[in-house]
């Protein structure tokens, strides 16, 4: 089993990091491949809480490589505060951990972009993590103003900060209320990126000729999604996206490991659903039940510690996701958090203008207006936090998940009953 990819199936936050961290151990290499400390994926393991935004969760088995592939892009200061925060903590980065050359660089215009630009045409908030992911996505479809990992090692470095700082200025002066300054200083900014690559010389390598090496080879390879395919740039909830691939079809382009590599895609989703940020969410429940669930699953963002939007299973959702994704089989996160509730609610299909409606509509302005219709499970009132086994889980719980898998069209193959490595149910 050479490849395995691990996708968020939802609005990301599905505990990818959880599963990935586990699954390590079968696996010589770990990638992420797209996305970048909008990210923050949650490792717990003996006792300790680890949050990564950038370094690959499987950081923690030290025989693994860990691989930051092209399709990422890296703010060379969060990665370097992510490396100290591991040492610190006695994980150790050194040759187990490898940049793209190819990947692009954030900088700090892109960190004002995204403050100045996050809005949609009619002015409704995206709400970005502001963490500079867009602008940069956009400097390197735009071709003119980009700068990758590995250009900060070539002579011509500073002059083409200098010439992409020149131009900034007049956008941003234009844009913001900064008008008449200039808010970026070139040779500033030329030096401190300069510092930076010099500490991270060493991580920088040609990282698609060493994953094309490594699947020839046969080595088994683990692909970490970033967020979650309802934020993918094309397939996703646009334009309350990110502005990655972030569903199953990003793994081949992010990493330059063709798809056809790919023996098993497993998908992730929560018990329930959650939301970060603007855009529709048909099961959303503005209420005591949301808040119950946002208070039970300490929904709060890894990154920018805001509240997550919280509401019912949507099957609808995660079925087209688990086929945009070629997903073979589900992890099913979180399955304690809903201990406590009476009955559950899963979307089974939507209603619009009238009619029942089984596919996920393309335009936002749809999946606004449609209704969810629910189907009502009983609840099962017990603590599953330290069951281990799926037979002792109680009736009610396994009928909920084979409800959920039966749904989605996929069998569940992971039950997750808590944040530690242990509080897994493998089937
Ligand atoms: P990721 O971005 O997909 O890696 O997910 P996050 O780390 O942002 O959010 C998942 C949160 O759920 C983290 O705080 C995890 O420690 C926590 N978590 C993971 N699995 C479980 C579980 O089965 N039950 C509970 N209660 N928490 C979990
Ligand atoms: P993980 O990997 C949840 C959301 C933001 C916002 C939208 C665009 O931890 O699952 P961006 O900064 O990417 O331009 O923001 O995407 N978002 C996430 N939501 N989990 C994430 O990552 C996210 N990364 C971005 O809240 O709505
Ligand atoms: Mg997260």
């Amino acid at each position: 089993m050479p490849a395995t990819c691990v996708i968020g199936l939802q609005w990301g936050d599905e505990a990818k990091g959880k599963i990935v961290d586990l699954l390590t151990e079968q696996h010589d290499i770990v990638v992420r491949y797209q996305g970048g400390s909008n990210a923050g994926h949650t490792v717990v393991t003996g006792g300790q809480t680890f949050k990564l935004s950038l370094i690959p969760s499987g950081i923690f088995r030290p025989r693994v490589q860990c691989v930051i592939a092209t399709g990422v892009v890296v703010n060379p200061a969060s990665l370097l505060d992510e490396i100290d925060g591991l040492a610190a903590r006695g994980i150790a980065v050194g040759k187990n951990l490898m940049i793209s050359d190819r990947a692009h660089v954030i900088f700090p215009w892109h960190i004002e972009e995204d403050r100045l630009l996050d809005r949609c045409s009619d002015g409704e908030l995206i709400g970005t993590t502001m963490r500079g992911i867009g602008p940069c996505y956009r400097d390197k479809v735009g071709r003119s103003f980009a700068v990758r990992f590995g250009d900060m090692f070539r002579s011509d470095f500073s002059d083409r900060v200098n010439n992409i700082v020149a131009f900034k200025n007049r956008m941003l002066a234009g844009m913001g209320d900064g008008a008449g300054r200039d808010l970026l200083d070139a040779g500033e900014i030329h030096a401190q990126y300069s510092g930076y690559a010099r500490r991270l010389r060493d991580y920088v390598a040609d990282t698609t000729a060493y994953l094309l090496d490594a699947v020839e080879a046969k080595r088994n390879i683990l692909f970490e999604g970033a967020q979650g395919s309802l934020l993918d740039i094309d397939h996703g909830t646009f334009p309350f996206v990110t502005s990655s691939n972030s569903s199953g079809v990003g793994v081949a382009s992010g990493s330059g490991v063709p798809a056809r590599y790919v023996t098993k895609a497993i998908g992730i989703v929560k018990a329930y659903t959650t939301r970060v940020g603007g855009g529709p969410f048909p099961t959303e429940q503005d209420n005591e039940i949301g808040q119950h669930i946002r208070d039970v699953g300490n929904e709060y963002g890894t990154v920018t510690r805001r509240p997550r939007r919280c509401g019912w299973f949507d099957a609808v959702a995660a079925r087209y996701t688990a086929r945009l994704g070629g997903i073979d089989v589900l992890a099913v996160m979180l399955l304690d958090v809903l201990s406590q509730l009476p009955e559950l609610q899963i979307c089974v299909a939507y209603e619009l203008d009238g009619r029942r409606i089984e596919h996920f509509p393309s335009h936002v302005d749809d999946l606004r207006r449609v209704k969810p219709i629910y189907e009502t499970m009983p609840g099962w009132q017990q603590d599953v936090t330290g069951i281990r086994r799926r037979a002792d889980l109680p009736n009610k719980a396994n009928a909920y998940l084979n409800r959920l898998g039966g749904l989605v069209g996929r069998p569940v193959e992971i039950v997750s009953v808590g944040p530690d490595r242990q509080q897994t149910i493998l089937s």
